[in-house]
């Protein structure tokens, strides 16, 4: 399963990339506004300096809501680097500007997503990625899971390349699940992989391990 940090923060994708893990970075407005980065100038700057750390893909979504604006707004992005996905919102004119992508070979995200339908629709217009949102199903009593699951069952009956991106992880047991489910991707917090590394009988074992050693090496 690929990993993708879900942020925009330079510092914490640094730190994901220094793991030697990290396979790409998702983004959306609303993490671009929480670093701070507004006008359209530094957003392009900031897209680019992701792009420089990382070594996979980088999402930049579009703000437009209709075909032309989406469609010049995706045209730019790709021409920051060869890394950038455009990420589309899953309404009607983003399916119409999915197939247009996919028609010139540009990768896109379908974002937004919350059900089989809708990740059915993405697949069929041609998206190298649909992003269904597990953490914010959870938050309303759905099984986010669930759906990358019936996603999954969907996309495999009929062979569609569409890589399944588990969004909106919020913790590491979603990641756990991604992968047990076979998601291909998930996007998450850096604190989530980390958790992933911790146990307390490593800590316990690692504790005891040097402590022997410096009894007979002191
Ligand atoms: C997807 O690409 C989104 O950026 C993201 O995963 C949304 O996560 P949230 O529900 O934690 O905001």
């Amino acid at each position: 399963m690929k990993f993708f940090i879900d942020t925009a923060n330079l510092k914490e994708i640094k730190e994901a990339h220094a793991l030697g893990i990290l396979d790409g970075v998702t983004t959306n407005p609303s993490l671009m506004a929480k670093e701070g980065i507004t006008g359209k100038d530094n957003i392009m700057r900031h897209y680019k300096a992701i792009c420089d750390i990382v070594d996979g893909d980088v999402s930049a979504e579009v703000i437009s809501v209709d075909l032309e604006g989406m469609i010049r707004e995706g045209e730019e992005l790709i021409e920051i680097d060869d890394k950038i996905v455009v990420k589309i919102p899953m309404i009607k004119e983003g399916v119409k500007a999915l197939k247009y992508f996919s028609s010139k070979g540009i990768r896109t995200n379908c974002t937004l997503i919350f059900s089989a339908g809708q990740a059915l629709i993405a697949a069929k217009a041609g998206a190298t990625y649909v992003s269904p949102f597990i953490g914010r199903l959870d938050d309303i009593s759905t099984d986010g899971i669930g759906l990358i699951e019936q996603i999954l069952t969907i996309y495999r009956n009929y062979g569609y390349e569409t890589q399944v991106l588990a969004a909106s992880v919020r913790h590491p047991m979603h990641i756990i699940q991604c992968a047990e489910v076979g998601a291909d991707v998930m996007t998450g917090p850096l604190s989530a992989m980390e958790a992933l590394m911790k146990h307390p009988l490593t800590d316990i074992g690692l504790e005891k391990f040097l402590a022997d050693y410096n009894k007979g090496n002191a």
